[in-house]
């Protein structure tokens, strides 16, 4: 469960970024977050994950209360989530097996559930036959999924993507939103930023519209 409590965001000296939000994201629930460019969605996603923060309000991610967070102690809070970027986020002196190996390094697995776990993400995103190939020798559509693979890999509660799609053909898009309902389907709940119209339309789940920082209420 994701709640928020009017939460107000304003970055340094500007215009308002969030404003009053107020909203209620169920456990294991898929949630598209529209609007304009500059509405203040990647905002809203960072601060889920403590990668912003916010300036008053209350935000509860699977209990805990976000603004409360000590900068040491986000992991905390980190570990559930995984998240997915419009760039991709690739290291690009690493493997497509690495890149994904890296993210459960990052939280101290052993070897043998690293190797196993990795394996079985590539296999969900299809890209296991690719496992030894340089990243940058992909295709867009199939960094994207790499990227997804490492946001699965330590099985998290919740998945944020933000314009996960936007640097990809319409055809592709449809592939990878695939990929987030299945992971929706597997009980993770998934909030999916994007501008895309196309893509809100084609998927029949709830949204949230965004309007210069508030919520827009239908
Ligand atoms: N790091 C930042 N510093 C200053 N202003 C920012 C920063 N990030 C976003 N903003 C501003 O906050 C508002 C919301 O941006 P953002 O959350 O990126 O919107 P969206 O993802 O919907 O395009 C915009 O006015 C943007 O210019
Ligand atoms: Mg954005």
């Amino acid at each position: 469960m994701i709640q928020l409590y009017n939460v107000f965001k304003t970055y340094d000296g500007n215009i308002p970024a969030l404003v009053d939000i107020s909203l209620l994201i169920k456990e294991q629930s898929f949630v598209f977050v529209t609007g304009a460019s500059g509405a203040g969605k990647s905002t809203l996603l960072k601060l889920l994950f403590g990668w912003e923060r916010f300036d008053s309000g209350q935000i509860l991610v699977k209990g805990m209360n976000v603004g409360k967070i000590k900068k040491e102690k986000l992991y905390l809070l980190r570990r559930h989530i995984g998240v997915v970027f419009q760039d991709y986020k690739l290291l690009p002196n690493k493997t497509v097996f690495e890149n994904v190996a890296f993210a459960m390094e990052a939280i101290g697995a052993s070897s043998r559930s690293m190797r196993y776990k990795t394996s079985d993400a590539l296999k969900s995103v299809g890209l296991f036959k690719k496992r030894d190939s340089n990243p940058m020798q992909l295709s867009g559509g199939e960094q994207q999924r790499v990227a997804i693979a490492r946001a699965l890999v330590n099985n998290p509660a919740i998945l944020l993507a933000d314009e996960p799609t936007g640097n990809l053909d319409p055809d592709i898009s449809l592939e990878i939103l695939k990929l987030f309902e299945m992971a929706n389907q597997q009980g993770m709940t998934v909030v999916f930023a994007t501008h895309n119209h196309e893509l809100v339309r084609h998927a029949n789940y709830p949204f949230i519209i965004l309007d210069k920082g508030n919520v827009v209420r239908p």
